[in-house]
């Protein structure tokens, strides 16, 4: 298990490059693919000068992706494949449920309101951050010339000190209509307490079928051998960022802290099983799908139906 630290707001990591700034970056790099799996035109703008450059001039960009990212780029693919996920989950709870509200949650620099116009017609969409990695994407979004949509707030918040649905207070948010949640990228910085804490706020003060989505990291026991050493790696990298990984399940204990807070399961499963789907539409995949990750999908329960909602 990843030692469990509090995060602390000051020790945020402010200025350098961040994970956020990585994947959007990865997601930008991913634009060269024959067939993206994840289509997102936005990201080399909101990944930073650097990052943004080495996106464009393909030389600094290959080298990063084959020399200094060279050992984790498989991780890559848990990138590209959740947001992928996520949108489509978003899209069947709209369709099915009437999800009229989509909050983001650690945004990162994730360019849905940019790309998604047409959602924007019928949902509004709150893209919850650390106040750190937020006001980096505000100036990144004016220094690119881009228009916020008016149904696109933004709200700063630290998770590991506030609850999401108090952040989202004053935003403009109906704790009333039916509302998706993206916890993409997020979990593994916040320790199982904190996820338990966000879970429970969810399902006490939202409405009964709303939906979230998750990915997280598999423990060890769960993880392919075969990919043991990507996951070392993983870690110790986004460690040495000032971003250490603070948690780690396997499905089963991912499906109780949920249920313990007040959700039922839809579905919660290791990535690596969605490889002969994804060879299906994609051909040759960009990496091997790695067996570390998770993705699950879960739903508040009408009040009183779960285990312990205290
Ligand atoms: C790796 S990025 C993921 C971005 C995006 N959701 C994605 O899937 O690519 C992790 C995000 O979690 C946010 N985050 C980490 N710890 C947080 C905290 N304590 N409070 C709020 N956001 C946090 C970071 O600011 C960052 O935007």
């Amino acid at each position: 298990m990843p030692p469990a630290e509090t995060p602390q707001a000051e020790s945020f990591p402010a200025g350098k490059i961040s994970t956020a700034d990585i994947v959007a970056a990865v997601r930008g790099w991913h634009q060269h693919a024959r067939m993206p799996i994840f289509a997102d035109p936005y990201a080399r703008l909101l990944c930073g000068r650097f990052l943004g450059f080495a996106v464009r001039f393909r030389p600094l960009g290959w080298f990063l992706v084959k020399v200094v990212l060279g050992r984790i780029m498989p991780v890559s693919m848990c990138v590209l494949m959740r947001a992928r996920y996520a949108e489509q989950a978003l899209e069947a709870a709209i369709a099915a449920q009437g999800a009229a509200q989509y909050v983001i949650i650690g945004a990162g620099m994730d360019s849905f309101a940019f790309r998604r116009r047409d959602l924007l017609q019928r949902i509004d969409v709150f893209e919850i951050d650390h106040p750190v990695t937020q006001q980096k994407k505000l100036k990144r979004i004016r220094r690119a010339g881009l228009t916020v949509p008016a149904r696109c707030r933004f709200v700063a918040a630290d998770l590991s000190r506030v609850a999401v649905v108090d952040a989202l207070d004053g935003s403009g948010f109906d704790r009333a209509q039916p509302t998706f949640l993206s916890l993409m990228g997020v979990a593994y910085y916040l320790t199982p307490d904190d996820l338990a804490t966000l879970a429970g706020s969810i399902a006490r003060n939202l409405a009964p079928g709303t939906r979230l989505v998750i990915d997280y990291l598999l423990d060890k026991e769960s993880s392919n051998p075969a990919h043991l050493g990507i996951r070392e790696k993983t870690l110790a990298f986004v460690k040495a960022r000032g971003e250490p990984m603070r948690s780690e399940y396997s499905t089963a204990a991912m499906n109780a802290l949920f249920a313990a807070n007040g959700f039922r399961a839809v579905e919660n499963f290791a990535i690596e099983g969605l490889a002969p789907s994804y060879r299906q539409t994609f051909g040759r995949l960009p990496f091997e799908i790695p067996g570390l990750f998770a993705f699950g999908a879960f739903e508040v329960e009408p009040r009183g139906a779960g285990a312990s909602q205290a």
